[in-house]
């Protein structure tokens, strides 16, 4: 690992707590396997891993700050949902704290809504946070087994369980993501 991915894996996991340590650990292993197996550049893939949740253990407030901060503009129902928000706010501080280039805050940026026309590193950012070793839901293996075999399918069945929990659970779809999924069909 080159020294630069040394310390941002150090500042990162600094500002980390340990539970998600773990998981961002295990999203930059997986990534860098679904680079290797598809071609991407492993260096931005492990820049966008090690960032992906930089921001999800801050609370709402701190959340809103960032987004006055960096002038993030968002909807209204998106400020009620955290797991939007730490997409939208990690990538300005991927950007502006860490000073990482755009394909790698785009990444950070749809990592949990995904968007129509996503780029290579995009899809993998989302599968590998979708089935690294820390997740333990029942379709995990298949799906990962997926991501080797047929990225637009993986990506297309990652979209497809998260649309299904999300009406199970009666919460908001985001538009990016039923654009993302009709975009694969
Ligand atoms: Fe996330
Ligand atoms: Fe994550």
């Amino acid at each position: 690992m080159p020294s630069d991915l040394t310390a941002l894996r150090a500042a990162v996991l600094a500002r980390t707590d340990r539970r998600r340590r773990l998981h961002v650990l295990g999203v930059a292993q997986e990534i860098d396997t679904l680079a290797l197996r598809w071609g991407a550049d492993r260096g931005q893939a492990a820049r966008a891993a090690l960032l992906h949740d930089v921001t999800k253990g801050l609370a709402p407030a701190e959340q809103l700050k960032l987004c006055a901060k960096y002038d993030i503009v968002t909807q209204s129902w998106e400020r009620g949902e955290h797991k939007l928000m730490h997409a939208v706010t990690g990538a300005a501080v991927a950007r502006f704290e860490f000073g990482m280039e755009e394909a790698v805050c785009d990444a950070v940026r749809w990592h949990t809504t995904g968007r129509a026309g996503m780029t290579l590193l995009e899809k993998i950012l989302y599968l590998a946070d979708y089935v690294d070793a820390t997740r333990a839901f029942p379709e995990v293996r298949a799906l990962r087994d997926l991501c080797y075999e047929d990225l637009n399918a993986a990506l297309l069945r990652g979209l497809d369980l998260t649309i299904r929990l999300l009406l199970a659970e009666r919460r908001t779809i985001h538009p990016d993501t039923l654009s993302a999924r009709n975009a694969l069909l």
